[in-house]
């Protein structure tokens, strides 16, 4: 699904900019309790740098009683958080998945929040793991989550995914998610969100550029997203990304708009 190390590389050049800028900028929505130790659940935690970097810190602003579960499905992404940051105090890092009914049931309206950064957009069957979210949380427990709602990657990958030459590999492929490719993802996740429950909805969508304006930024950074070809045969999979790289570097000579990400908030309650 995607290369740890590297990801935790390339991220660093504009991505955890904005998840930083994000955080801050609508902590605000989530409230604190003054009394007794906050529970919160990191979902799609990756290789940690964003649970310790952004979201502890944000949430040490808050409260000294914490403990943050950080999960992810990948060992790999698990392996190199409990590499890179061993021993904390008030963290674990675990290998769950979030689609997995049985791994929850131990967690029954245990977490006060629910944190999630950059994960659903690949994650399937939203009923399931809006449902899992749900029955973790505490009676009137908060989520915010940050998605991505398009960008140059997503675009091509979308794009290329309807040509001839891939349609037949990439039908699968979570990068061509249902909420990628919905005409209005926002609506899309929301309606989704207030069936499974959720209440005080609040959204917004912000924009920023990215480096992904020309083949070699482009390559560099894809080359973490090992999603986004692993369902192409492996005699094939490096001249899809190079393709995807090259049409990158042409829409955005077109277009100057072509490299900006834009950013889906949510925070609600159960
Ligand atoms: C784009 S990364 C985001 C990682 C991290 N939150 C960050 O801010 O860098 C998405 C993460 O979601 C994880 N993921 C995908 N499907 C998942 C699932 N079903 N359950 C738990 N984690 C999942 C992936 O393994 C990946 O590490």
């Amino acid at each position: 699904m995607f290369d740890a190390t590297l990801y935790q590389e390339v991220t660093e050049s504009f991505i955890k900019t904005h998840t930083k800028f994000i955080v801050n900028s609508f902590k605000n929505v989530l409230e604190w309790k003054s009394e007794g130790k906050e529970e919160i659940l990191d979902v799609g935690c990756g290789e940690g740098s964003t649970t310790i970097h952004i979201l502890e810190k944000m949430v040490m602003e808050n409260t000294k009683n914490y403990n943050i579960l950080g999960i992810d499905l990948m060992d790999a992404m698990i392996d190199l958080a409990k590499k890179s940051f061993p021993n904390r105090e008030n963290i674990q890092f675990k290998q769950a998945d979030i689609l997995d009914v049985n791994a929850w049931v131990g967690y029954k309206e245990h977490f006060h929040k629910v944190l999630s950064i950059l994960c659903f957009m690949i994650v399937p069957n939203p009923k399931v793991w809006i449902k899992n979210i749900y029955n973790v949380l505490k009676p009137n427990g908060q989520i915010f989550f940050m998605l991505c709602l398009t960008n140059a990657m997503v675009k091509q990958q979308l794009y290329l995914s309807k040509q001839k030459k891939w349609e037949t590999y990439q039908k699968k492929n979570a990068m061509c998610s249902e909420f990628f490719i919905n005409e209005n993802s926002t609506d899309w996740i929301i309606r989704h969100l207030e069936e499974g429950g959720f209440k005080h909805l609040i959204y917004n969508e912000i924009v920023f550029d990215t480096p992904l304006k020309n083949k070699e930024a482009s390559y560099k950074f894809t080359k973490a997203f090992t999603l986004l070809n692993e369902t192409i045969p492996e005699e094939l999979k490096e001249e899809y990304l190079n393709e995807l790289c090259e049409n990158i570097e042409k829409e955005y000579s077109k277009n100057k708009e072509y490299s900006k990400i834009s950013y889906l908030i949510i925070s609600g309650r159960k």
